[in-house]
């Protein structure tokens, strides 16, 4: 994306540590390479080293790319001290590791629905439990990456719906208990082009089409424009914001504009 017209200035994060769990591919690389654009230190976590290695290579040459699984306390808690002890303390922590796949909830196993609530729910719980002394207090922002669906009931998403739901209050109360050093906030992005979430969600172009034409927007989001609203939470713009969900999604938590499409009522 092109941020040559964006509110941010360059230097807007210079000197910022920035952590980013799940920060190796897709939506949350692309909000690191934004925040490393606008001058902050990058550390992205991902399972995978390789995938790891090679986000923090295309984040910049400083930047920093470690393998944990966020499921696992003690592993991200090391990736944490690790980032902390070399770049400093923690200015901006993101936590945006999820999975997902369409499943009924009828023939769902029970650990395929508690691999997604431990990934996507516990996994926030870890990520932000995790950082809170190795925070730069006061003035530290936490961005927890949630979804429509944990306001919006979705067939074939029971897991991800009730971990989203989690996340969502979740969100709330740390804003609650760790303001006014911190602030807590959530982004709820609409369907993304180019991500493996809408890879899995919207697989054929008939569920793509499909998707376009309920958007207020009528078109998906772009990965930058995500990471764009990353950067407003984390700025001083910001500084009176916490415990909200912010959404980035072209209008789609207001229901299906399909059913009132202007042009099909005037036609
Ligand atoms: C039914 C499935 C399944 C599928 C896995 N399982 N895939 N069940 N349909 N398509 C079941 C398995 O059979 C197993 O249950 C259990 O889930 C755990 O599977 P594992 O493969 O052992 O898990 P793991 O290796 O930990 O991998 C986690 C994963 C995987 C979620 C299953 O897909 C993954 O790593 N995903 C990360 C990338 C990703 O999903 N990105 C998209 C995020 S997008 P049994 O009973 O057999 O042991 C996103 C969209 C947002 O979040 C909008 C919605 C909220
Ligand atoms: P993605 O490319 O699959 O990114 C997922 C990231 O999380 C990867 O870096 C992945 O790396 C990491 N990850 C997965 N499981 C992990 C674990 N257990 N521990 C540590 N890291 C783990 O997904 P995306 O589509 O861009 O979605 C990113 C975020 O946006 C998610 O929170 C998703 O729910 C949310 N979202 C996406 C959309 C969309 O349109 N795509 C819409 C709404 C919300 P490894 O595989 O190497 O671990």
């Amino acid at each position: 994306m092109d941020f040559s017209n964006s509110a941010f200035k360059d230097g807007l994060m210079t000197g910022k540590v920035v952590f980013v769990a799940g920060g190796t591919s897709g939506i949350n690389l692309g909000i690191a390479k934004r925040f490393a654009s606008l001058g902050a230190k990058l550390a992205v976590v991902g399972r995978n080293p390789e995938k790891a290695q090679n986000a923090a290579k295309e984040i910049g040459p400083d930047a920093i790319g470690l393998s944990a699984d966020v499921r696992d306390y003690a592993a991200i808690r090391g990736a944490l001290e690790e980032v902390a002890a070399k770049l400093g303390p923690l200015d901006i922590v993101v936590s945006g590791a999820a999975g997902n796949f369409l499943a009924p909830a009828a023939a769902m196993s029970a650990n395929a629905f508690r691999t997604v609530v431990d990934i996507d729910l516990n996994g926030t719980f870890n990520v932000f439990r995790a950082c809170y002394d190795l925070l730069n207090k006061p003035g530290a922002s936490l961005i927890a990456i949630t979804a429509g669906q944990a306001v919006n009931a979705s067939p074939l998403q029971a897991h991800a719906c009730a971990a989203k739901a989690g996340i969502n209050h979740l969100i709330r109360v740390l804003a609650m208990e760790w303001g006014p050093e911190v602030r807590v906030n959530g982004i709820s992005p609409g369907p993304i082009e180019g991500t493996e979430g809408m890879a899995r969600l919207a697989p054929s172009d008939d569920t793509r089409e499909a998707y376009y034409a309920r958007i207020p927007m009528r078109r998906w989001g772009e990965i930058g424009e995500v990471a764009e609203a990353a950067v407003f939470l984390s700025s001083p713009s910001a500084v009176y914001v916490t415990g909200t969900v912010l959404d980035v999604d072209g209008g789609s938590q207001l229901g299906d504009a399909s059913k009132n499409d202007v042009e099909k009522g005037m036609a």
